[in-house]
């Protein structure tokens, strides 16, 4: 086992309890033969402090996958908040559900199924009240397309966190070919670009390998 998994997990064992709901949409890549795409659950408690910090009522999640991030999200907003999730994949979205229903959420968590960028025009359009907070994650090439739509959605102060865009360090491989390294990097350019974001990056190690997230907040 590498230093940096043995490290994530004492920071795991002392810092983060997760309750049956959590531990459920974690497995439920394993039990469904899906590859795991959920963030850490040093990671997950890491949103859900972001988001109390914030004192975020309102939060848009782009990619759901099973679940497991919107649960710690949901449990950071306040009675009357809500999380809105999106998520294309049927599979997903259905067992995403179940995760939710059986954390008690369903009050707190929308999915909403489709692609995200429908779902975000069709959020645009119904002229929903902005969010306080938006999480970027998933697919990479329309990362620059969802910062973009999200500054619709958003208002002065919230917080837009962009998840994986370091990729195992191919972050500065100008040559990559991959769509992803190349969706990350115009995603970060863009952010730099804005005269609307004051934006940072923090590069990450642990459990899930090396990565790295975006942070910004709307002026
Ligand atoms: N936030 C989740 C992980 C999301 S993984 C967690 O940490 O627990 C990325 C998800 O985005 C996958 O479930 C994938 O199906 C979904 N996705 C990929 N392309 C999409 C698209 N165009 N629209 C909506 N969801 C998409
Ligand atoms: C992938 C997506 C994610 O959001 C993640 O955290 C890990 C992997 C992926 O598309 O491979
Ligand atoms: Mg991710």
């Amino acid at each position: 086992m590498d230093v940096w998994t043995k490290n994530d997990q004492i920071i795991i064992e002392n810092l983060v309890t997760e309750d049956t709901a959590l531990l459920k949409a974690f497995e439920a890549s394993g039990e469904n033969n899906l590859e795991d795409m959920a963030v850490s659950s040093a990671q997950g408690k890491f949103l859900y402090l972001l988001a109390k910090i914030r004192g975020a009522k309102r939060i848009l999640e782009i990619g759901t996958f099973l679940g497991y991030s919107t649960i710690w999200l949901a449990r950071a907003v306040p009675k009357d908040g809500i999380v809105i999730s999106l998520e294309y994949d049927k599979t997903c979205f259905d067992i995403a559900c179940k995760n939710i229903e059986y954390a008690g959420l369903s009050n707190k968590a929308r999915i909403i199924q489709g692609a995200a960028i429908d779902s975000i025009n069709g959020l645009i359009n119904d002229k929903t009240e902005s969010f306080d907070m938006i999480f970027i994650d998933a697919d990479k090439p329309n990362y620059p397309a969802y910062l973009k739509m999200s500054m619709q959605l958003s208002k002065p102060g919230t917080v837009i966190y962009g998840d994986n865009v370091v990729r195992n360090g191919e972050l500065c491989n100008a040559a990559s070919k991959d769509e992803k390294v190349i969706g990350v990097r115009q995603f970060i350019e863009d952010m730099g670009l804005s005269d609307k974001l004051e934006s940072t990056a923090l590069q990450t190690v642990g459990i899930k390998g090396y990565d790295g997230f975006t942070i910004s907040i709307v002026k």
